[in-house]
């Protein structure tokens, strides 16, 4: 295998059914050089950088490696370049091991699988970038931060030049950003290409040495990150300032949504990771739990929509016990949710859009006639959420999987926030959406606050919890570390509290 010392894609052009996700475009990039793929939701980053990966072909254009034009039709092949991909959505098969999800697909695997060698690779690989990988874990195991290491070392393993990361760090947390940043500059080092794609501009202009900005699928600007700012990448991105801040108005808040009283809950390994949360939310609030995540937020978050069971304590919405009632009836009780793992648990990929735009509320008197679905009124509320939420679609006669990773998200939000639920929950609600589909949700859980709902926000952006939240709640291993509103002076303690070193 030749090492990659320049690469180049050129004139690449790419159409899905009327929709031109990729026009003319022209990227280069040579060893040693960390490059950013920056643009809105559905601008045509992961088209253009699976088309690279050899899982799409071009409709025209090619690619050229040391000035030599490559044909790249499949991933082995792409693969076999040196080429080495980490998608948007992690593909490891989950209830295999990660020695397992490894030798699949190992370029260099002998005819039998040879476990013993393959693990001590994985260790090895590990430890040069300080990765902490147990091979014999189960994936499913795994939180969304390890997913990604195994996605690098697998990739890596298989001698790959050039790593594309499809938005690798809107599921870790920031101090596995920190660390993910800190092998990549190592392999900069070590004269690797990189191409990452990513929202956050924050992390650009921190580690890309240059950017290109696409925009519906073309090419719209390009610089070297030491010459640009955030606010003129949004203004290249998007062609309007941004907002990085907004305002809320104060609201009065006295009557009682949902009362969580003294709840436990247990984790996947039957271990209390809830021990013991009491907390109430009002109308119009928004109360934030911030935390790093791994503390209990997710399981706190299952347990009130009803996806986990409550091993003690009690959960009331307006008044009504809803302590370990089913997940429908919950919702019906009011309670929307935009959870975490949202692709996993938000929608069936293979439904058409508009199914996925009533996922959940197909039993409502309003989408029904007699017996039947009533599937022009289903069309009309999903071309209403498209348009209300700026979902980016060819049409809702489409497969929904067949969207882009920010506007399948957008569609989800949509869904949940359209019923106005007494209580929304959202977990993570802004990952993967580009900076002005980001503004526009913290505008519509404003409004939902304003309307009289309450909200209960799960985020580790702290930018994000101050900016939204009334009151804030810090979660350390199961427990409150105290709940503090969201002008009080001992907000600037927050991130010891994070960190267990100090309790209210
Ligand atoms: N397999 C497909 N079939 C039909 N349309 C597709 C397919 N893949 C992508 N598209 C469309 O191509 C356009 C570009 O999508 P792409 O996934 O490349 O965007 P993206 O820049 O990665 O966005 P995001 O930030 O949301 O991940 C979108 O309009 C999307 O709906
Ligand atoms: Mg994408």
């Amino acid at each position: 295998m030749v090492k990659i010392k320049t690469l180049e894609m050129i004139k690449i052009n790419k159409l899905f059914q009327g929709v031109k996700a990729n026009s003319d475009i022209n990227l280069s990039i040579r060893e040693g050089e960390i490059l950013g793929l920056l643009g809105e939701n559905g601008a045509g980053k992961t088209t253009l950088m699976n088309i690279l990966y050899g899982l799409y072909r071009p409709d025209s254009g090619h690619i050229r490696i040391n000035g030599k034009d490559i044909e790249m039709n499949s991933p082995v092949e792409s693969r076999r370049h040196g080429i080495g991909m980490v998608h948007q959505h992690f593909m490891l098969v989950q209830n295999h091991t990660v020695a397992e999800n490894i030798a699949l697909g190992y370029e260099n695997s002998a005819a039998l699988y040879p476990q013993r060698k393959i693990k001590e690779t994985i260790v090895e690989f590990s430890r040069q970038f300080n990765f902490d990988i147990d091979p014999t874990k189960e994936v499913w195991q795994l939180s969304a931060g390890e997913q990604q290491r195994i996605e690098i070392i697998k990739a890596l393993m298989n001698g790959a030049d050039l790593l594309i990361l499809d938005e690798p760090t809107s599921v870790l947390t920031s101090h596995e950003a920190q660390d993910l940043f800190k092998n990549l500059r190592e392999l900069k080092n070590q004269g690797h290409l990189v191409i990452l794609i990513s929202h956050k501009l924050e992390e650009i202009l921190d580690i890309c040495d240059r950017v290109t900005v696409l925009q519906k699928g073309r090419i719209v600007g390009e610089a070297q990150t030491k010459d640009v700012d955030k606010n003129s990448l949004a203004r290249m991105m998007i062609g309007r300032d941004i907002i990085f801040r907004i305002e809320k108005e104060p609201m009065e808040s006295t009557q009682k949504v949902i009362e969580v009283d003294n709840v436990i809950v247990q984790g996947d390994k039957e271990i209390d990771v809830v021990r013991g949360v009491s907390f109430e939310i009002y109308r119009n609030e928004i109360f934030g739990i911030a935390g790093v995540s791994g503390n209990g937020q997710r399981e706190l978050v299952e347990a009130i929509t009803g996806l986990r069971r409550v091993e003690s304590g009690k959960i009331t919405i307006d008044g009504t016990d809803i302590t370990n009632e089913s997940a429908r009836c919950i919702y019906n009780c009011g309670v929307g949710h935009v959870p975490e793992e949202r692709i996993k648990f938000g929608i069936a990929p293979g439904l058409y859009l508009y199914d996925n735009a009533i996922l959940k509320q197909h039993h409502r008197k309003k989408f029904s006639s007699k017996f039947f679905l009533a599937y022009n009124k289903i069309k009309q509320h999903a071309q209403n959420l498209l348009t209300d939420f700026k979902v980016l679609a060819p049409s809702i006669n489409v497969q929904t999987k067949n969207l882009s990773g920010g506007n399948i998200q957008k569609l989800i939000l949509g869904r949940e926030i359209s019923e106005n639920p007494a209580l929304l929950v959202a977990s993570h609600p802004t990952y993967g959406l580009d900076v002005g589909a980001t503004e526009y949700l913290r505008k519509q859980l404003l409004r939902r606050r304003r309307d009289g709902g309450a909200v209960l926000l799960v985020s580790e952006d702290l930018e994000e919890i101050f900016e939204l939240c009334d009151r804030i709640a810090v979660m350390f291993r199961g427990e409150f570390m105290g709940v503090l509103k969201s002008d009080a002076p001992e907000l600037k303690d927050i991130g010891l509290m994070m960190a267990g070193s100090l309790q209210l």
